[in-house]
Order: structure tokens, then sequence, then C-alpha cells
């Protein structure tokens, strides 16, 4: 995939994922299973089924955990969906050392209006997370796709009506931070504020609409202010892309100039079979650890679908690639590459001293967001087959010698 054509496709997916995002959070049950093959875009040309690999016994897994232990947190997203099911929730608490919400934190989730909060849902993951002895990664204090209404209320001509939206930003920052102030290790306090286009740096949000530039330092200044030791992020997409990473950095620079608190780059990692190549992630790192900033992985998978075009990513989706069929000779052959991929990245991951802490987009294949974006068919990107079980690629990045 060119690099382009990965940056046409972290635009535009952005724009679809969060198109529904003001639904209620609803425990994460959404966008969950495995696509069946028959409610995919477009089919397989072949169904001849075909044996897999052989994996190593399941029981003699290690946690991985342990295996990155003095390395990294392993972190997995998890809804109470997740912490209650019997496919995931034994993965979670054999593996993993840190939880990020998928959802039930965004603003969408717990802003129900002016001063008035629902943490019931996230209530429930910071309980489980209690109880395991795993840490939590928040996830998120601002995104454009999760900023309800009620934030930008009230004629948008009156004097009074950007100091009215910036107090409303910094209230909820402050009382949703002290809220979780303890409970999680860090925050993604601004999600995706980086443009996919050249020119401005900054995405054309609502907030920067409303209060230009400065709403990333308001929302930093605000959440340091009520958590003075939690580790502050901003997280976005596509930072392996060369361009888009120097908008990104071009905005960590005005804020580092400024004396704005920040700790670290959130690296989602929404990456496929055959992008990116290990030297634009290092290239990251790098650019981070030259600011002093630490980094976190934050939303890791590797889509089956390493040959889907732009276009596929656009509105309306044109051009995906067909939906695989599990147990094809196609189908083991993307999982073949995953599994090289994941092997690549997390090599490097375990290489690099600034990487803390390394999140995937969900626990197990049972549950992902790639089964319906961008098109609804069968995706597996995670490191756990549909049953919880260790795929090629769990084997992959914990044995060298594995050969998937
Ligand atoms: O729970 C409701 C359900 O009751 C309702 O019937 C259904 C109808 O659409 O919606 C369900 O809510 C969905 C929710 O996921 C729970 O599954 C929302 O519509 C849907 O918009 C929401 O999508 C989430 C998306 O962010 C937007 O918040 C995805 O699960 C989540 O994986 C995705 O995560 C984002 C990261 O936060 C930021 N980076 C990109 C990443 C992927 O888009």
């Amino acid at each position: 995939m060119k690099i382009s054509d990965t940056l046409s496709r972290r635009g535009l997916l952005m724009g679809v994922a969060g198109a529904s995002v003001l639904a209620s959070c609803g425990g994460g049950g959404g966008g969950g299973g495995s696509a069946s093959p028959g409610s995919s875009s477009a089919s397989s040309s072949s169904s001849t089924s075909v044996s897999g690999p052989t994996l190593p016994d399941p029981a003699t897994a290690p946690a991985l955990k342990t295996h990155f232990n003095g390395k990294f947190l392993v972190g997995m997203t998890a809804e109470p969906n997740e912490i209650n099911n019997a496919i995931s929730q034994p993965v979670l608490k054999t593996h993993a050392n840190s939880i990020t919400a998928e959802n039930c934190m965004k603003p969408h989730a717990i802003g129900t209006s002016a001063g008035v909060y629902n943490y019931t849902l996230a209530d429930q993951v910071i309980a489980f997370a209690s109880a395991n002895n795993i840490a939590v990664r928040g996830h998120t204090l601002l995104w454009h796709s999760s900023a309800p209404d009620w934030f930008f209320a009230g004629d948008s001509t009156s004097a009074t009506y950007k100091a009215t939206v910036q107090a409303r930003l910094e209230r909820y920052i402050t009382d949703v931070a002290t809220y979780f102030k303890g409970k999680v290790y860090a925050w993604d306090v601004v999600n995706e504020p980086t443009s996919d286009s050249a020119g401005s740096p900054y995405r054309n949000s609502r907030w920067y609409q409303v209060l230009g530039a400065d709403y990333i330092e308001i929302a930093l200044r605000a959440a340091r202010a009520a958590d003075p030791t939690v580790k502050l992020f901003i997280n976005d997409y596509s930072t392996e892309n060369t361009d888009k990473l120097a908008r990104l950095m071009s905005i960590v620079d005005t804020l580092l100039t400024r004396g704005v608190p920040l700790d670290g780059i959130g690296h989602q990692l929404h990456i496929t079979t055959s992008w990116p190549p290990v030297a634009n992630v290092r290239a990251a790192f790098q650019a981070a650890e030259t600011r002093g900033l630490i980094n976190h992985v934050t939303e890791l998978d590797v889509s089956l679908y390493g040959s889907d075009p732009g276009s596929c990513f656009g509105t309306p989706a044109t051009g995906c690639a067909p939906s695989l069929t599990e147990g094809t000779a196609a189908y083991w052959d993307s999982i073949r590459a995953q599994a090289l991929q994941y092997r690549a990245m997390y090599d490097l991951f375990a290489s690099q001293p600034s990487v803390k802490s390394v999140t995937t987009w969900g626990v197990a294949d049972n549950h992902t967001w790639l089964s319906s974006f961008p098109v609804n068919r069968l995706n597996h990107p995670l490191l756990f087959d549909t049953t919880g079980k260790p795929k090629s690629a769990f084997w992959a990045v914990v044995n060298p010698t594995f050969v998937p």
C-alpha cells in the first residue's frame, strides 16, 4: 500500500467510524462478532478448505504481561461486555495488565449534559481492573467524533460564546479527570487533533472552529491541574505516515514551546498485513523521543486486508478486497502475513525503551470494530481467535522460532 493510499484511508476512516458515535455506550456490544462470509460486501472466489498451521498447545502459552514484563504494559480494550464475556474475560485476566475502555469513557458516554455525568459503565471497567490488578488507560477526554452538542449550545455569534464553550470544556475535563484521579495511569487527553491533509496541521474540528488551536492547550492544562501525576497524551492515527507525523509534531512543538504539559504520544496503529514498514513506526517513536516524550501504542490491530485500496475507505466504500472465507488457502495466507507483521511490530516495541504501553484494540477476534469497518466482512485482526485461543500471531510474537 502506498503512503498516499494509507493517508487517504486514515483520513476517511475516522469520518466513517465516528458517524454514529452519539449512540449510547451500550457496553461495547455493537460492531462485535465475526461477520459471516455471506454478510460481506463481496464473496471469496474460493471456498475450498485447507488446514491452517499447527499451533502449540494453548496451555503452554506464556502470559503476555509476563513475557513483556520490564518492557511495556500489555493492554487490551474492554467494555463491560468483554469483561463479563466467557471468551474475552480469561484472556484479559491472563494476559493484560492494562485496560482501555473501548467506548464508555468517551465524552458522549460520560458527559450527559453540562455538569451531569454517567460513570456507570466506566465504573464497571475500573472495578474489574482493580479486582484483577490491571491498570487503566483513560480514553478519551476530547475527541471530535465524540463531542456532544451541549458543549456547543448557544448563539455562536454572541460575544460570550467562545468563553462559554471553553468553560464547558474546562469543567468537563476538570470533573472527569478528578473523578478518575488515582484510577487511571494515562489519559488520551486529546484524540486525533491532526489534519489528514497538507496545510494547517490542525484538524478542522468543531473544537478548532470555536477555540482555534488553543483548545488542545486548554484541555492539557485542565487535565494536569486536575491530576498532577497522570500521564498526559495526544493520541492519533497514521503516525506511521511521514507527512501526518510531521503535522502532529508541529502541533506538539507548539505546545512544548509554550510549556504545555504533555508526557507522551499515543500511536493508534490500526495497520494491515502489508502496511506499514517497521522503519516508519520506528521513526514515529523517535520523533517523540527526541522531544523528551514517551510512547504508547494505543489501538493496535492488523487487518487481514492488506490489499484494500484507498477507495475502500471512501464514502461509499468501493473496491474493498472481497471477504475472506475462514479456512481457505487465501485466509491462511493472510493469517500468516498477519503473524509476521505482528512479530515485526512487537520486536520493535520491545527494542524501544520509550514504548511504555502496548494496547490491542480488542481482546479476541470475536469482537472487533473491523468486522463492520470499512464494510461488513470477516476480519480477524487480533492475537486471539474467536474462541479466545492464541493465534499464529500470538506465537510469532512470543516465540522467535515459531514458523507461522
Ligand atoms: O451500543 C450501541 C447499540 O445499542 C446500538 O444498537 C448500535 C447501533 O449503531 O450502536 C451501539 O453503539 C456503537 C458503539 O460503538 C458500541 O459498539 C456506536 O454506534 C458506534 O459508533 C461505536 O463505535 C466505536 C467508535 O470508536 C466510535 O466511538 C467503536 O466501537 C470503537 O472501536 C471506535 O474506537 C475508535 C477509537 O475510539 C479512536 N480511534 C479509532 C477507533 C476505531 O474507530
